[in-house]
């Protein structure tokens, strides 16, 4: 059973976070902390707080601008980080353009990690996602199962969502992973793309799936463009959730996450989107699935870009 859970950053992602964890009644307490003034984390949880006796929820909720609000929680969630937002010229950054300033945050972050809640499972969130992990764990070094990114469990949702569109069928009825970085490169794996397990090539024509899967490549930028300011923020909440969910319940699903590779899928040493088996251990189990020959060579690409954004953050000290 888990009792307490942790989130660092209580922006739009956190404060979704947080108040599905009550909702759902995921562990006995919750620790939001986030530096911004006055008191932000504090008022979003006595916000949440205060509606707690209309939904029945009997849980603690605290928040605060000092990390030790996290201490000893067993899971902990980082979405500490700038969002992409529109410049003024009308552009959108690509999430790499992120890592200097999340770097430092992140920082900041793996040593309050380090000094409230060790042995916490960690589930980050911040982008550039693969490259923040990276720097995580350089940062915490520990144990791999217990450290993990969020990224293919919301750019498979996308994928779920558009190809259910185009077919006219339910969300439940779509299996669909997303695999590689968090990035422009990101691999939709159409083989695995399956209607109530029959392959979506039996529902769509391959020009529709090409546009979806561009879609999907696109559509965190999409969401961007059209709020103006500030990046999607309820389906990456729900993602984490999905994750939180598993391991607090020792569910076993098998989830696309980013995590750490020794030598599988011919990677060693880079966090990459994966298929893995989540538990109560965190990341349990790594699953290798057979990839077609193009989508091996968008994978190899994809990771291209992984280990370059990865290097860069090597030489930040
Ligand atoms: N410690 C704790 N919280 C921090 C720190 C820090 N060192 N630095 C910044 N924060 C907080 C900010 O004060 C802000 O409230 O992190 C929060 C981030 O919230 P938002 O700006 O609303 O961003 P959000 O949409 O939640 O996204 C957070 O996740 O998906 C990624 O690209 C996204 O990197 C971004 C992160």
């Amino acid at each position: 059973m888990i009792t307490k859970i942790g989130i660092i950053g209580g922006g739009n992602i956190g404060g979704v976070i947080v108040q599905e964890i009550a909702r759902r009644r995921l562990s006995r307490s919750i620790g939001l902390v986030d530096v911004k003034p006055p008191d932000v984390a504090r008022g979003k949880c006595l916000d949440i707080a205060e509606g707690i006796p209309i939904i029945n929820a009997d849980i603690t909720i605290e928040g605060s601008k000092s990390y030790e609000v996290i201490r000893d929680a067993q899971i902990v969630i980082n979405t500490a980080g700038v969002p992409r937002t529109v410049r003024a010229d009308g552009s959108i950054p690509t999430r790499e353009e992120l890592l200097a300033i999340n770097l430092q945050i992140t920082d900041m972050v793996a040593d309050n990690i380090l000094n409230y809640c060790p042995k916490a499972i960690v589930i980050s969130v911040a982008n550039p996602l693969d490259a923040i992990v990276f720097r995580l764990f350089q940062r915490l070094n520990i144990p791999k199962n217990r450290l993990i990114g969020m990224a293919g469990v919301l750019d498979s949702a996308r994928y779920r969502y558009f190809v259910a569109e185009a077919a006219g069928v339910s969300v439940e009825s779509v299996n669909a992973m997303v695999l590689g970085g968090h990035g422009d490169t990101m691999v939709p794996v159409r083989s695995c793309c399956q209607i109530a397990g029959i392959p979506v090539e039996e529902f769509l024509p391959a020009d529709v799936l090409d546009r979806i899967e561009e879609r999907v490549r696109n559509a965190g930028a999409e969401v961007v463009g059209l709020m103006g300011t500030g990046s999607a923020f309820v389906s990456p909440a729900w993602s984490a959730i999905e994750m939180i969910e598993t391991i607090v319940f020792d569910k076993k699903k098998i989830l696309p996450c980013c995590v750490l590779l020794e030598s599988e899928y011919g990677v060693n040493g880079y966090f990459v989107g994966v298929p893995v088996v989540l538990g109560a251990n965190g990341v349990e189990r790594i699953i290798e699935i057979r990839l077609t020959d193009t989508e091996k060579q968008a994978f190899d690409r994809s990771v291209e870009t992984v280990k370059k954004t990865a290097e860069d953050v090597k030489c930040v000290r």
